[in-house]
């Protein structure tokens, strides 16, 4: 069989090595994939948002079977491309992956089928939304309606900066068309978790729950990036909650997308904070995240493309997904500054027994030898029998990959392992 998977960070390339397992694959093409994903697949120099290309290269390569991966393509129709023309396709279709594509689509759903999430109200008219501010409870929470790159979001202590966040969003358009409405919500506070789950739209299977660590600081401070590292299963996540995230959560969820005529087939993640008022759901994404997937897919112990498939052929219930009982940690090294200015361009040096525990995120070959070409640059991920093992072979893997200007937060895994000693 052979496979195309679209998009070319760390998630993809723990894809691709997973998928890489069933002996049935014999060809992975990577579009654009990167200089680390080179070694585990044929990497295509064709953006994960240029469908047209990518279309093109699906007919002309005879490709049996698509996984798309990063949102950007998947809003943009890109999986609805590819079925046209009978490609099948692992990911929602452009109307399921609104609802990540719009903030203020999720919201009113939620609203309309009474799942948990913070209270809100959406706003197209930046002088109402100030307005509103005026009186709204502090602190609160300020949301672009569109992708932003995780960026989106601002938590604000003040009237002043919530203003000042509308105003960027609305006036400014700092996340150009994406800020065009805006969400405004009720500030939440408890641990967060990140359910992935398998969808066909008619079984949900969720996988084992993590936890990711967003911002770009030890002890949870600085920006918020796309994740700085990640552990699985996350503690906090006990068996009744997920059977009462399951009731109230994800099967309604699965439903309304049904109702709606926005059937969702792919991989659903539920952005999850556990107030003490039950679960609520803080964020939909469409698609696998970044970096929950690179400790998340280590534990499954079932074949990824056979789910898959059962997923796009709406047999998800006859398959078997199955988990490890085990524990697994990622920690990102990236470059020193990101997420905002950093060099790059260094070379990088990845020992040969380490290798098959790396997946490479922001890196290029050049003249045949990697550097670094982004900000997340790789992710090391253990699996061992324990949490505190996982953490510490991680850190023993990160200690050995070198490359100038390398940077790690140092409490991965800290606050999860303060969770399950009941601190
Ligand atoms: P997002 O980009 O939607 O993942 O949001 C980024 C982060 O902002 C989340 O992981 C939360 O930590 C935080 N956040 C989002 N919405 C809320 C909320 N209503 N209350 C408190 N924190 C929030
Ligand atoms: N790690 C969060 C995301 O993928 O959006």
């Amino acid at each position: 069989m052979k496979l195309m998977v679209i998009g070319g960070g760390g998630r993809e390339h723990a894809v691709i090595r997973k998928l890489k397992e069933n002996p049935a694959v014999t060809e992975i093409y990577a579009l654009p994939g990167n200089g680390g994903i080179a070694a585990d697949a044929t990497c295509v120099p064709i953006g994960a948002k240029d469908i047209e290309g990518i279309v093109r290269f699906a007919r002309e390569n005879a490709i049996d079977y698509a996984v798309v991966t990063p949102d950007d393509p998947l809003v943009l129709g890109c999986v609805d491309a590819l079925e046209a023309v009978g490609v099948p396709c692992f990911g929602p279709c452009a109307k399921a992956a609104a609802i990540e594509g719009s903030k203020v689509f999720a919201k009113d759903l939620m609203k309309k089928y009474g799942i948990p999430t913070a209270a809100y109200q959406s706003f197209s008219d930046m002088d109402e939304a100030l307005r509103f501010l005026d009186t709204a409870p502090m602190p609160t929470v300020v949301k672009a309606d569109g992708l932003a790159l995780g960026k989106g979001v601002i938590i604000a202590k003040t009237r002043a900066e919530a203003k000042a966040a509308v105003v960027e969003m609305m006036r400014d358009h700092k996340f150009g068309k994406s800020g065009d409405k805006i969400v405004i919500e009720e500030y939440l506070e408890g641990p967060e978790v990140s359910v992935l789950a398998f969808t066909d739209g008619k079984t949900v299977v969720p996988m084992v729950s993590s936890m990711d660590h967003k911002r770009a600081g030890d002890n949870d401070t600085g920006l918020n990036t796309g994740g700085m590292g990640t552990v699985a299963p996350n503690p906090c996540y006990t068996e009744a909650i997920a059977a009462r995230c399951m009731e109230e959560i994800f099967l309604p969820t699965i439903r309304a997308m049904n109702l709606e005529g926005r059937t969702f087939k792919g991989c659903l993640y539920f952005g999850l904070m556990l107030t003490k008022n039950g679960p609520r759901v803080i964020e939909y994404n469409c698609r696998f995240g970044d970096p929950e997937t690179q400790v998340v897919l280590p534990l499954l112990e079932s074949d990824l493309l056979t789910i898959m498939r059962a997923v796009t052929e709406g047999r998800l219930s006859e398959v078997e997904v199955r988990f490890r009982r085990q524990y697994a940690c990622c920690v990102i090294l990236a470059s020193r500054g990101y997420p905002e200015h950093y060099e790059k361009g260094f070379p990088l040096t990845i020992p040969e027994a380490v290798r098959g525990h790396v997946y490479v995120a922001g890196a290029a070959l050049k003249d045949g030898e990697l550097v670094t070409s982004g900000g997340r640059v790789l992710g090391c991920t253990a699996v061992a029998d324990t949490l505190p093992q996982a953490i510490a072979q991680a850190y023993a893997l990160a200690g050995q990959i070198r490359f100038e200007n390398a940077y790690c937060r140092t409490d991965i895994g800290q606050r999860a392992l303060r969770a399950l000693w009941g601190e």
